[in-house]
């Protein structure tokens, strides 16, 4: 049987823990698509380009070996997500990425996929489908932490300000904006631990299937 899980949800809610912990649960491929357009908007400013160049951006995004993306600290960095965040506003990367997504969650057995659009319009018939989310003081003081940890000096109220601004544009684009799909599972981890996310996710997608 076939077995499609998508995870949606902002920045630092733990969609990507949860979405690579249930992967090792289900024996699944896990893509994390936020890669893909991180990605992108790396390429764009490594080629001098301007983010807001669509052309640009969809030629890098065409130009893109997707099977060979690694989560480097590169692709992880503040910096990155910002960029992702711009090129994902353009129509034309999105078409140029929808087709190896789709292709990622056709694998026989299954796959398990996180991002912003995974159940509206990658994925939209996965049987499994959640929303994880947190409150924006709870993810910007996650992705401080984490980015602290490695040494990077960001103040948390710029965190916090980078968060929502990120939440603002990722919902409020035209193409493909960041939505719960009607038929997905809230999952609020503002007052969990990553083990509690995990079982609560767990328990969503053992309903489901
Ligand atoms: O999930 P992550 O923070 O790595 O995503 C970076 C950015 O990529 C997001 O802010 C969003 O704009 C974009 N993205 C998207 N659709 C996806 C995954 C990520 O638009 N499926």
């Amino acid at each position: 049987m076939s077995l499609v899980i998508a995870v949606d949800g902002p920045a630092a809610s733990g969609k990507g823990t949860i979405a690579a912990r249930l992967a090792a649960e289900y024996g699944l491929p896990h893509l994390d698509t936020g890669l893909l357009y991180r990605a992108v908007g790396v390429g764009v400013l490594d080629a001098g380009g301007s983010l807001d160049d669509e052309a640009v951006a969809e030629s890098v995004a065409r130009a893109l070996d997707a099977s060979h993306l690694s989560d480097t600290e590169r692709l992880t960095s503040g910096d990155a997500g910002e960029a992702a965040s711009r090129v994902a506003g353009h129509t034309g990367v999105r078409a140029a990425l929808l087709e190896f997504q789709r292709a990622f969650a056709a694998q026989p057995g299954g796959a398990v996929l996180d991002g912003r659009d995974i159940g509206t319009v990658i994925a939209p018939d996965a049987p499994a489908k959640l929303f994880v989310t947190a409150t924006p003081e709870v993810r910007a003081m996650r992705r401080w932490k984490q980015l602290t940890g490695r040494g990077a000096t960001i103040a948390f109220e710029e965190m916090l300000a980078d968060i929502v601004k990120r939440d603002e544009r990722d919902a409020g684009r035209g193409a493909a904006p960041m939505v719960q799909a009607a038929d997905a599972v809230l999952l609020d981890t503002t007052d969990m631990g990553i083990e509690a996310a995990f079982d609560a996710a767990r328990r969503i997608v053992e309903a489901a299937r």
